[in-house]
């Protein structure tokens, strides 16, 4: 999915130096004056605070455990959880009301994303002394249910990793992976009925990214999609402070803009060719692609690549090793059809693809409070 608002911004910079008329209100979105206009709380604070570990984690409490959940990546920012306690663990149920009607149709990065939550919470139920156990309840619209019990603390280095996982959206250094590092991700991503691929071979690297690139020209040019991806930007820190959701365009590496201008530009340069060019250099710039395929298409399986990917994430942040995604061939079936052949998956889905390698953090997105996504037992 084109989680970020791309080269939009970079787009209207070019302009500047056509247009005198973009070229003014540029020069003031892209210079220091605009940073007046667009400060709220303080970003970096916020940020901080949330993407830090849990003092109390010797003892974590329920609060605990869900603080580390909602630091999962998930589809949009969108958050599309709740959680409940219950007298054997925790319930995270699908919150629909924050689903992508347009670029997940069928939910599945709904579902994947309540994999990465869930996987997160068990990493932090086994760091404070509870063994965890998943389960999937199709009965119960789909929630997922992570028992825990006793079991001595087992704190390990992707619970440790946690605060650190970002999904870094911006050019990469090119450096190759070494092969322990490779072992290490396919050993940590091993999760039941999910298998990780590692794509390194540059010939097939560029097949990948022929689709990646076809399913962005698609994607770019659906007006149901750019609205739908419009609607989950946040233009400036104070939009992105107050929702607490969302993807921030600094996160991509774009300036901020007032929410008003923001969202002309953005209908106004995000583009396929700018976006093709960004993603074609971004793909090249990287290590390699991992591709996750589960061997049923259901949503629980759906849920058990989520973690699977998390996993991935958490260990690539723990040797230094950054991802984004790039799920936008996935997202259209007979692409994603395409792309399983050229695999050798055979019937089995492909579920998520991201592209890792080595690059400087980017700023860190932001979650709503824990508060806000606990619902009565
Ligand atoms: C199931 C799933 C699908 C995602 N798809 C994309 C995508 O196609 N493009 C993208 O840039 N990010 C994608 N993301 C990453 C999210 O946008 C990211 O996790 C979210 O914005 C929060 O940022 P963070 O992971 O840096 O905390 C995806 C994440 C998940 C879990």
């Amino acid at each position: 999915m084109l989680h970020q608002p791309g080269d939009f911004l970079t787009g209207m910079i070019i302009m500047k130096r056509r247009t005198f008329l973009v070229g003014a209100g540029v020069a003031a979105a892209t210079g220091a004056g605009i940073h007046w206009l667009t400060r709220g709380p303080d970003y970096d604070s916020v940020a901080a605070n949330l993407w830090s570990h849990r003092s109390s984690a010797s003892g974590a409490g329920f609060a605990d455990l869900v603080h580390y959940a909602t630091l999962a990546a998930n589809s949009h920012n969108a958050q599309p959880w709740h959680f409940q306690q219950t007298h054997a663990g925790v319930v995270i149920a699908p919150d629909f009301s924050r689903s992508l009607p347009v670029a997940d149709a069928d939910n599945h990065h709904l579902y994947a994303s309540l994999g990465c939550a869930a996987e997160n919470l068990m990493l932090a139920a086994r760091a404070t002394g509870r063994s965890s156990e998943l389960t999937f309840d199709p009965a119960g619209a789909g929630r997922v249910q992570v028992t825990t019990g006793r079991a001595g603390a087992a704190r390990d280095a992707l619970f440790d990793a946690i605060p650190d996982r970002q999904c870094t959206r911006s050019d990469y250094d090119g450096r190759a992976l070494g092969a322990m590092d490779r072992m290490l991700l396919q050993r940590a991503a091993r999760v039941d009925g999910c298998e990780l691929l590692l794509i390194e071979d540059r010939a097939r690297v560029e097949q990948v990214l022929e689709l990646i690139l076809a399913a962005t020209t698609i994607q770019v040019s659906d007006p149901a999609f750019v609205a739908e991806l419009r609607s989950w930007l946040r233009f400036n820190a104070r939009a992105a402070a107050e929702r607490g959701d969302g993807l921030y365009v600094a996160c991509s590496g774009n300036p901020t803009l007032p929410t008003w201008l923001g969202s002309i530009l953005f209908g106004a340069f995000f583009k396929p060719a700018a976006e093709n060019e960004r993603y074609a250099r971004q793909v090249r710039s990287s290590a390699g692609l991992a591709v996750f395929v589960s061997e049923r298409d259901d949503p629980a399986h759906w849920v058990e690549a989520g973690r699977s990917y998390q996993r991935f994430a958490l260990q690539a942040t723990a040797l230094g090793i950054r991802h984004a995604h790039l799920n936008q061939p996935l997202e259209i079936a007979p692409i994603r059809r395409q792309l399983g052949a050229l695999l050798g998956v055979g019937d089995r889905r492909v579920d998520l693809m991201v592209r890792y390698g080595h690059a400087a953090p980017m700023p860190r997105s932001l979650r709503r409070p824990v508060s806000d996504v606990i619902i009565a037992a």
